[in-house]
């Protein structure tokens, strides 16, 4: 959450920071700053509002000559949004000024030490208290800014990746990074600093990622050192060639990122196990998996740890490795999961899913479960990350960057990558013979074609979300591998509509949501041909009963639902296992033409985040 940018070198920094602000802003985007150095001083323009508002604002007010800068886009955690809260934040000189994502735990403690050394604050941040320490670190020590970032964040409790400037000394910018991420971009002469590699892809590939607890000064003319905060050891930096396309970060002819990435669904999840499933010759191939095999089939059981959406993909694996490979499993949320004290062996296997790698809370269980013994294995779409870089193995999705923060085409690759990891378990166990693993091969090869055929929904699910677009709350129903699938449909609805909505196993509705039905209650029903469609067309009835309007998703030449059912929408035949991977596709079409209709924010939804780093 919240997104940083920083430029310095030689050519104007305010459109590469506002652009960068922009494809940012999905982390967070309650407020928005910039500061810029003109050659003689700093200029610095924020508001509360987006991007766009701050580019109205800081046109208007503020000179934008400059060739180093920062900029920054906000969530917000200590402070309300408004213009003050936001940043860049100068220090009490007016010297300093900088940009930070993240939390510090510490920050009153810090305050209430400065105040008594005469510093004053005007906002209610914890990163001005920072900027101030930094400062006074700087002054009491006589040292230059790098070492005073690094003494300063030495007494710093928290998170943060941060950039900072001294008009004293503007050929330099200081970055730091401890749980929140930070990539430098190392063109010809010129540095890019930000959240991820989005601002500066069409500038260089080169980039360099901080570890934890990293440092660097970054100097025009210098080669990049990077700095143990700790201990000042000296760390050799690797510079990565990005493989970022920019098109895969803009829109492309559609209205939002969302509808964007619920349309590459068929191509993200054929990437997801391009090259991995080969269903002629009847192998799975993941470097992952083949050489940590032995741990996963002599795990105990398997617990998997995940926030938001990626918990829901966490909920049908366990699904899919019981029922196909015959493992035990547990689904956590992961801030759950950190604090409970929870009993884990080295016999456990623990899996990480997160699209960002970036989750705090995610990460923090990994760590946890390291220190026990378990075996730890990621399940991330962003290459580098952090959550990537903590695990023991893993296995990418490969859906490409997913900028709505209403997550689509990420659940799907995460669902994908999962399957093909129960499949191989359930093989090697002798669970599968021959035909039954080919059989499952081939399906999930025909998937991509069958998501294709499910989008073609979209023209009658707009029609259904006409409809109900005034509604107020809505219940989602499944069972069975389906169950995850309503929760994830019911939680696409309230993050981009704010309608009130909750997902349900379908017969659990008679201990409770039953009561809520009436004739103005929309409920959505998955009731494939496969697993309990007896039992469900059962509570189908019970809804009809109490007069509720039933939206059913059912397997295509379905006729018995047809008859209840105020709506239908056809998906296509598949195996039971894999039925989330398409009766998903119209609940999120439908959440998503809610929301248009409704006037919503669909990519930034009001008080979320895409990627959450403080916990
Ligand atoms: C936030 C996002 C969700 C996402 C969740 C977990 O809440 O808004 O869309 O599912 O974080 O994120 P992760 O990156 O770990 O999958």
């Amino acid at each position: 959450m919240c997104g940083i940018v920083g430029y310095i070198g030689h050519r104007d920094a305010y459109p590469i920071i506002i652009k960068g602000l922009q494809r940012l802003e999905y982390r967070g985007y309650d407020s928005a700053g910039i500061a810029l150095y003109d050659g003689k001083d700093i200029n610095l323009s924020k508001t509360k509002g987006k991007v766009e508002d701050l580019k109205n604002k800081s046109q208007k007010s503020i000179s934008l000559e400059g060739k180093l800068g920062i900029g920054h886009t906000r969530w917000a955690t200590h402070g309300v949004p408004n213009d003050v809260n936001s940043h860049p934040h100068y220090s009490n000189s007016g010297d300093l000024v900088i940009i930070h994502n993240g939390i510090i735990e510490n920050y009153d403690s810090l305050k209430k030490e400065l105040i008594k050394r005469g510093y004053t604050f005007s906002s209610e941040t914890d990163t001005e208290v920072l900027v101030n320490l930094i400062e006074e670190v700087k002054r009491k020590e006589g040292v230059k800014l790098g070492k005073a970032v690094q003494i300063a964040l030495n007494q710093v409790v928290g998170a943060y990746a941060i950039a900072v400037f001294d008009k004293q000394k503007p050929d330099e910018i200081v970055v730091a990074k401890l749980g929140s991420p930070l990539a430098i971009g190392v063109g010809e002469n010129e540095f890019f600093i930000a959240s991820d590699a989005s601002p500066f892809i069409e500038f260089t590939n080169n980039a360099i990622y901080l570890e934890d607890e990293e440092m660097a000064v970054i100097r025009l003319g210098k080669e990049i050192k990077l700095r143990k905060i700790k201990d000042d050891a000296i760390a050799y930096p690797s510079i990565q060639e990005l493989k970022l396309n920019l098109e895969e970060i803009e829109k492309g002819g559609f209205d939002h990122f969302m509808l964007k990435e619920i349309y590459e669904q068929p191509r993200a999840i054929l990437d997801t196990y391009r090259g991995r499933l080969l269903a002629k010759e009847g192998i799975i191939k993941m470097a992952g998996i083949d050489d940590n095999l032995e741990k996963f089939l002599n795990a105990n059981r398997i617990i998997i740890v995940a926030c938001g959406t990626s918990w829901h993909a966490g909920l049908v694996a366990e699904y899919i490795f019981e029922d196909l490979a015959r493992i035990p499993v547990e689904v956590e949320y992961a801030s759950e999961f950190r604090y409970r004290n929870p009993v884990i062996t080295d016999k456990d296997v623990l899996i990480a899913i997160s699209q960002s790698g970036e989750t705090a809370d995610t990460l923090a269980a990994i760590k946890l479960a390291k220190e026990k013994g378990a075996f730890v294995f990621g399940v991330c779409n962003v290459v580098g990350s952090s959550i990537a870089r903590e695990t023991d193995a893993g296995a990418y999705t490969h859906a490409g960057p997913e900028i709505g923060v209403a997550s689509t085409k990420a659940f799907t690759t995460q669902i994908t990558v999962l399957t093909l990891l129960a499949l191989k378990l359930a093989k090697e166990k002798g669970i599968f013979n021959n035909t039954r693993f080919h059989e499952h091969l081939t399906e999930l090869e025909n998937i991509p074609a069958k998501v294709e055929k499910a989008l073609l929904t979209n023209p009658l699910v707009e029609i259904i979300a006409d409809v109900y677009k005034n509604s107020t709350n809505c219940l989602y129903l499944g069972r069975g591998y389906n169950f995850p699938v309503a929760l994830e449909g019911a939680l696409k609805l309230k993050e981009i509509s704010y309608i009130h909505a909750e997902g349900y196993p379908a017969a659990e509705m008679k201990h409770g949501p039953i009561a809520l039905i009436d004739e103005h209650m929309p409920v959505v029903v998955i009731a494939t041909n496969k697993g309990h469609y007896e039992k469900v067309v059962s509570n189908i009835q019970e809804i009809k009963s109490r007069k509720g309007k039933i939206i059913a998703v059912v397997t295509e030449g379905d006729e018995q639902v047809r008859d209840l059912a105020d709506h239908v929408i056809e998906i296509p035949e598949t195996l039971e296992s894999l039925t989330p991977l398409l009766t998903t596709i119209p609940l999120q079409l439908l959440s998503y033409h809610i929301a248009v209709m409704r006037g919503c924010n669909v990519d930034q939804p009001r008080n979320l985040a895409k990627s959450v780093t403080v916990e």
